[in-house]
């Protein structure tokens, strides 16, 4: 490590530490395992129904259907909507695989468009030269805790008779127009994947809307189709919320706003101390509230740059290195490089640096001086 970095008792920092987050409510988690397991209901329990109507009330959506995990809640949201092979369903290339592998995966053909360079999500003045008569719907992801520019999309929708599923799977508490994240479309997605800001103890999900229809065809299609058990009138999976899971996550729920609030207060120190470095900073719209589930810089010579981060303990990650047009199980839809320029050079530039609600001041600036550091040697 290089002398001028500060002279801290710090050696290292992690992307995200969990075991700090568990260990601040250690009691609270613990004791809502040991109701499961004293109650036995595993599935479905009635923690199940008290969590969805809790997170509805969050959201200010009328409903919100516990599934299996965000991948499955994009799953049912498209199955839910009818869409299958022969439709077309309009997405950002940079975003998580599962967003477009859900798409795929109802037999649907999913169609780019490219991001905004600042926000990093979808550009709505793309999307309407992408419509076609076998659209059904957009799928605007609001990535790293940022929605995206969700009036021009409601509107084109809304013109096209198109529906809009949102994937909320990073922006949980995030606002747009003072609108909650997952409650503008038709359906909102969200995960409990562990390290989101609403961390799950396994996979988990949530699917939010407001219409009455959805929540039953959703009801049923998360429990294979059935109603009345053992009859299938239409054809679903098993995707169901966990007992234990949702025990957990009423738990920590009660949290959510304050550690939005932290992680908004980290990522404001970062900025405000990386104030004339040589490399892009995340940026709020200003309508936008960000809940900072990733703090995204953009490097020139990325890999010396996350080289010298790990040389120096620092964890980082690359969220994500290949657009998924580019993906090598998608070629069958024949994008090429250079087709989605935005996404592409995204995908080479951005790095994630550590942040979650626990992390110490301390360590915010170990990191900071060793990219200071970095800089210097530019
Ligand atoms: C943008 C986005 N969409 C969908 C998902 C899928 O969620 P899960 O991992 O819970 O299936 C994730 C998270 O992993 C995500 O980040």
């Amino acid at each position: 490590m290089s002398s001028s970095v500060s002279e801290k008792a710090i050696t290292g920092v992690p992307l995200v530490d969990l075991r700090r987050q568990y260990h601040s409510i250690k009691e609270e988690i613990d004791s809502a395992i040991r109701d499961v397991l004293e109650s036995q209901a595993f599935i479905l329990g009635p923690q199940v129904k008290e969590f969805e109507n809790l997170f509805a009330s969050y959201c200010n959506t009328k409903h919100a259907i516990g599934v299996s995990s965000g991948t499955d809640a994009l799953l049912l949201a498209l199955k839910s909507l009818g869409i299958r092979d022969g439709d077309e369903v309009i997405t950002s290339p940079f975003t998580f695989f599962a967003t477009v592998g859900s798409i795929c995966n109802t037999g649907a053909k999913p169609v780019f468009v490219d991001i905004e360079p600042e926000s990093f999500n979808i550009r709505p003045d793309l999307i309407e030269k992408c419509i076609s008569k076998k659209t059904k719907a957009i799928i605007p992801v609001h990535l790293y805790g940022q929605c995206a520019d969700m009036d021009p999309i409601l509107e084109i929708a809304k013109k096209h008779d198109i529906k809009v599923i949102e994937d909320s799977a990073q922006s949980i508490g995030a606002e747009y127009k003072g609108r909650k994240s997952g409650s503008m479309g038709d359906l909102g997605c969200f995960s409990f994947f562990p390290s989101k800001n609403l961390g799950g103890l396994g996979d988990g999900g949530m699917v939010t809307c407001n219409s009455d229809e959805l929540e039953e065809l959703i009801y049923m299609l998360r429990i294979h189709g059935g109603k009345p058990k053992n009859y299938y009138p239409v054809l679903g999976i098993n995707g169901r919320l966990d007992t234990i899971q949702a025990s957990v996550l009423i738990k920590k729920l009660r949290h959510i706003d304050l550690w939005c609030e932290k992680r908004r207060e980290k990522a404001s120190y970062y900025t405000e101390r990386m104030k004339g470095l040589n490399l892009v900073k995340p940026k709020a719209k200003k309508f936008n509230k960000h809940v900072f589930h990733l703090y995204v810089i953009r490097v020139q010579e990325r890999d010396r740059f996350i080289e010298h981060l790990r040389a120096n303990n620092i964890d980082c990650a690359v969220h994500y290195p290949v657009p998924q047009h580019l993906q090598k199980c998608l070629a069958y839809l024949g994008y090429k490089e250079g087709d989605m320029p935005e996404a592409e050079r995204a995908a080479k530039e951005t790095v994630s640096l550590p942040i979650f609600p626990e992390i110490t001041k301390e360590e915010q600036d170990y990191v900071i001086d060793t990219i200071k550091d970095f800089s210097k040697d530019d």
